[in-house]
């Protein structure tokens, strides 16, 4: 008996070939407007499915579980972030869960360096000065920004990514690493190599130049980062978060830019994706927001979707996933 994929979206161009050409005995039903499949359309078309190709966008409940039905054997999602994913609800009705984890590790480390020195070095402001016919003259005063020669960084959550965002910053000087998580991680330190070690979360806040955020949204880390987290920072922190939106509390770090309290952000992610354009945060110089484009290279987006096409295939086969979720 044929089987049924519901794949979310068009995907990366290899990967959408490997759809198209047929997959045997699958039938595909897809979403290929180039927006997020609407829920009513996601409720209707998972009716049936066996297997679920969906995206961070996609919300998978237990609503949408019941409407694809009792034949369901797998979702497989082309991200690392599955908290877009009620994995319980999953748990529950037997369906696995898979994940693209290590392919997008390199170029999300390379977004997160990429927004700490765009925020140090106050690329916003520089380009709107350009652009709109403000720079004046070479001068020894004006846009002055900090580096990392010598300073401490602060890296929450020293996963695979949190570590490639170490190794990268070490290049440029950087003296000392502090890190937070769920427990210390020696192989982690020695992979970083260097000065680096555990702290608690008040000391990564008050002693940190640059605090990069690179944990995973949970129920730990959701709005970790409030107010009083913000107003505990040196003045002059660097803070980026390229991992997801909802583990700053939006509206206290608005309040703590208000105030003049950070020194410069740089922000990946935020909630709601996309960012409305009267946002507040948008109005702010010294914060610099990028579309959510972590894993934004044609290598890593195709490696991701050949990945979660693989997780699929082998779950409705009900077979081990390559990469599941709880690996
Ligand atoms: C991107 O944010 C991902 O989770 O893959
Ligand atoms: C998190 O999933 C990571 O890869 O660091």
């Amino acid at each position: 008996q044929r089987q049924r994929l519901l794949v979310t979206r068009t995907l990366p161009q290899a990967s959408q070939a490997r759809l198209d050409k047929g997959l045997e005995g699958v039938d595909v039903v897809q979403w290929k407007e180039d927006c997020a499949i609407p829920r009513a359309e996601f409720l209707k078309m998972a009716k049936g499915a066996d297997g679920i190709l969906c995206l961070l966008t996609d919300k998978i409940d237990a609503e949408l579980l019941d409407a694809a039905g009792p034949q369901l054997k797998v979702v497989s999602t082309m991200s690392v972030g599955f908290d877009h994913v009620h994995v319980p609800e999953l748990t529950s009705r037997n369906v696995a869960l898979g994940i693209t984890p290590g392919v997008l590790t390199e170029a999300t480390a390379d977004t997160t360096v990429l927004l700490v020195l765009a925020s140090a070095r106050r690329l916003r402001e520089g380009m709107s000065a350009v652009i709109n016919g403000e720079w004046g003259t070479w001068s020894p005063t004006w846009l002055l920004g900090s580096q990392l020669t010598d300073k401490t960084v602060g890296i929450v959550g020293l996963g695979r990514i949190g570590v490639a965002v170490a190794k990268r910053l070490k290049v440029f000087g950087v003296q000392k690493f502090l890190y937070q998580g769920t427990r210390p991680k020696k192989e982690s330190e020695e992979e970083v190599g260097g000065a680096i070690e555990f702290a608690d979360m008040d000391r990564l806040l008050r002693e940190s130049d640059v605090i990069c955020v690179c944990c995973a949204l949970t129920d730990k880390t959701k709005n970790m980062f409030d107010y009083n987290a913000f107003s505990k920072m040196k003045k002059s922190v660097v803070f980026v978060n390229t991992a997801r939106g909802g583990i700053v509390e939006q509206d206290g770090l608005i309040r703590a830019l208000r105030e003049g309290k950070l020194g410069s952000v740089g922000l990946d992610v935020t909630v709601p994706e996309p960012l409305p354009k009267d946002s507040e945060l948008l109005s702010f110089p010294n914060c610099l927001v990028l579309p959510h484009i972590g894993s934004g290279t044609l290598e890593t987006r195709t490696a991701m979707s050949e990945i979660a096409i693989d997780n699929v295939l082998k779950g409705m086969k009900g077979e081990r996933l390559p990469f599941p979720h709880d690996a």
